[in-house]
C-alpha cells in the first residue's frame, strides 16, 4: 500500500524517532492502574490464604476489592493503551488539541478513580465488569465521552491541514467516530441491572455460537490493529485478503449456529469454535504482511504465542466432560489469565512499544519481559492444577488443607513478581515523560501549517 500513499500519509505512520508524548502519558496512566490493580491481586490471594485478615479490614473484604482490581485491570491497564492509539490514529498529539490530550488522560483515571471508592463502599450493579453505579456510572462515559470530543475536535482541526489524505482514510476515521460514540452510551445502559439482571436466568450457558461470537470480535480488532499501526509491506495483498476472507467467512458460520439453550455437548457447537485454529498459522502470516519498529520483536512474538495458547486452551476447556469439569473452578481464573494477563497485556504492550518507537525501551529490559510472562505461565498452570483438583471435590478451594495452601501459597509468589514487572515499567515510564518528545503545541502546528 505504501506505493499508494502520498508523503504525508506515510510520515504519520512511520515510526516515532522521538517519543510521542501523549502516548507517553497514556501509556503512564494505565501502568499506573496495572501497579495498583495488581497490588489490589496480591492483597486478595493474601486474603484467600488467610481469610481471617478480612475482619480487619472492616467493610473493605474480599467481595469489593476482588471486585476493584478486576475492574481496573479491565478499564485501566487494557483500556488506557487504547487511548493513546486513538491519539496516534487521529494524530491528536501534535497540533491546537494536543494540550488536551493529558486532562482527557487525568478525567478517565479521575473516574476510574471514583469508580474504585465506590466500589469499596459497596455500590454496585453486581454485573460483573459493568459494576457500574450511581455517580460512578455517570462519570466513567462522561470521561470517554470527553475523549471523543477530544477526537472530534483534532479531526475537525486537522481536516484542511490534511487534505492530501486519501479520502479512505479520512472516511475510516468519520465511521469510527460514529462507533466510538455508541461505547459511552452502551455502558451506562448495559450497567442497568433492569436491562438484565446480574444473574441472568433466559441465557442457556456457554454455547459454541456465544464464545465464536465474542472471539471473532477480538479478531477483527486483530486484523483492524496493524491500520492504525503502520503501513502494509509490498507483496502481501493475498495474505491480507485472506485474512479478512477467513474472518467473513467464520461470523457467516457463526451467525448460521444455534444459539441459547443448545449444549455445549452438540458436535455442531463445538467444531464451529474449533474454526478459530486457522488463526494459529493465520494470525502470524498476517502480522508478518506488515512493518514492524525493531523495538516490537519481543512483545510481538508474546503476543502472538499468548494467542495460540489462548485459542488452543479456550476450545479444549469448551469440549464436553472438559468444560464440565472445569465449570465455576479455578480451572476458569486460568483461562481468565491465559486471556487478560498474557494475551490482551502483551498485545497492548506490542501496540504502546510500536507507538513510543525509540521510548519502546521502557517494556524491552529482559529482566521485567521474563518475570512477567514467566510468572503468569505459572499462575496459569497453579490455577490449572487447583481446578483440576476442585472439578473432583468442591470443597478442594474452600477448606485449607496443605496442597491447596501450597497452591495458593505459589499464586501469591507469582502474582508478587508480576507485581515486581510492572513496576519496573511504571518507574521506567516515569523517566519517558520527563525526556523531550516529539509532540508540538499549537505554535508549532501553525508553523509546520503555514511552512
Ligand atoms: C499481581 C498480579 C495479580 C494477582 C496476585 C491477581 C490475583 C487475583 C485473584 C486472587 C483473583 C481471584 C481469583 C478467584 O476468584 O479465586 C483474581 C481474579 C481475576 N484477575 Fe487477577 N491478579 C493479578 C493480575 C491480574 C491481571 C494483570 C489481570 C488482567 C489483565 C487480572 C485479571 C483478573 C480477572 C479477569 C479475574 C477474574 C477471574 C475469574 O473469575 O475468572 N489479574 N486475580
Ligand atoms: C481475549 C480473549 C478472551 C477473553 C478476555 C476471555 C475471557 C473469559 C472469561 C473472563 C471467562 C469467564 C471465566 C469464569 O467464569 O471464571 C471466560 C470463559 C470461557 N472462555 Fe474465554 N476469553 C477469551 C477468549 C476465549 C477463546 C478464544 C475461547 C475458545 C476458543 C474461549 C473459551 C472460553 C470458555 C469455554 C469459557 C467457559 C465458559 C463457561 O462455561 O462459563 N475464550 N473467558
Amino acid at each position: 500500500m505504501e506505493e499508494f500513499m502520498n508523503p504525508k500519509m506515510r510520515d504519520e505512520l512511520a515510526p516515532p524517532r522521538r517519543t510521542p508524548q501523549v502516548v507517553a502519558s497514556a501509556a503512564w496512566h494505565s501502568l499506573l492502574w496495572l501497579v495498583t490493580a495488581n497490588a489490589i491481586g496480591v492483597l486478595i490471594a493474601i486474603l484467600l490464604l488467610f481469610p481471617g485478615l478480612n475482619q480487619a479490614l472492616g467493610e473493605w473484604t474480599y467481595g469489593r476489592w476482588v471486585t476493584v482490581h478486576m475492574n481496573l485491570e479491565l478499564y485501566g491497564w487494557t483500556s488506557l493503551p487504547l487511548a493513546g492509539f486513538l491519539f496516534k490514529v487521529y494524530g491528536a498529539g501534535s497540533g491546537p488539541t494536543a494540550n488536551w490530550c493529558r486532562p482527557v488522560l487525568w478525567v478517565w483515571s479521575a473516574a476510574l478513580g471514583v469508580g474504585a471508592l465506590s466500589w469499596l463502599s459497596g455500590y454496585s450493579s453486581g454485573k460483573l465488569f459493568l459494576d457500574w453505579s450511581g455517580y460512578a456510572r455517570i462519570l466513567f462515559p462522561a470521561a470517554l465521552v470527553a475523549l471523543w470530543l477530544l477526537l472530534v475536535f483534532t479531526l475537525v482541526a486537522n481536516w484542511s491541514y490534511a487534505e492530501n489524505t486519501a479520502i479512505a482514510t479520512r472516511a475510516a476515521k468519520l465511521m469510527g467516530l460514529l462507533i466510538l460514540l455508541l461505547v459511552p452510551f452502551l455502558i451506562y445502559i448495559a450497567s442497568s441491572p433492569a436491562i438484565y439482571p446480574a444473574v441472568n436466568p433466559d441465557t442457556g450457558g456457554p454455547t459454541g455460537a456465544s464464545q465464536l461470537e465474542s472471539s471473532l470480535a477480538v479478531v477483527t480488532i486483530l486484523l483492524l490493529l496493524p491500520f492504525g499501526l503502520t503501513q502494509r509491506k509490498a507483496g502481501y495483498t493475498r495474505t491480507i485478503a485472506t485474512g479478512w476472507i477467513v474472518l467473513v467467512a467464520e461470523s457467516l458460520l457463526c451467525a448460521a449456529l444455534g444459539r441459547a439453550d443448545i449444549s455445549h455437548h452438540l458436535p455442531a457447537q463445538y467444531l464451529s469454535l474449533g474454526s478459530l485454529l486457522v488463526w494459529l498459522p493465520l494470525t502470524p502470516a498476517y502480522y508478518a504482511a506488515f512493518n514492524w519498529h525493531s523495538n516490537t520483536r519481543r512483545w510481538r512474538m508474546a503476543f502472538l504465542w499468548w494467542w495460540a495458547a489462548l485459542v488452543v486452551t479456550g476450545w479444549v476447556f469448551f469440549l464436553p466432560r472438559v468444560l464440565d469439569h472445569f465449570k465455576f473452578t479455578d480451572g476458569l481464573v486460568g483461562h481468565s489469565f491465559i486471556a487478560m494477563a498474557g494475551f490482551t497485556s502483551s498485545l497492548l504492550i506490542f501496540v504502546m512499544v510500536q507507538l513510543l518507537g525509540e521510548g519502546g525501551w521502557i517494556f524491552n529490559r529482559t529482566r521485567s519481559f521474563y518475570l512477567w510472562n514467566g510468572s503468569v505461565i505459572a499462575y496459569v498452570l497453579l490455577m490449572t492444577i487447583a481446578g483440576w483438583r476442585e472439578g473432583f471435590d468442591p470443597s478442594f478451594t474452600i477448606v485449607p488443607g496443605i496442597f491447596r495452601n501450597l497452591l495458593y501459597v505459589l499464586r501469591l509468589l507469582s502474582g508478587i513478581l508480576m507485581l515486581l514487572a510492572s513496576l519496573d515499567w511504571f518507574v521506567d515510564a516515569s523517566t519517558l515523560l520527563r525526556e523531550p518528545g516529539t509532540d508540538t503545541g499549537t505554535a508549532d502546528f501553525a508553523k509546520e501549517k503555514t511552512a
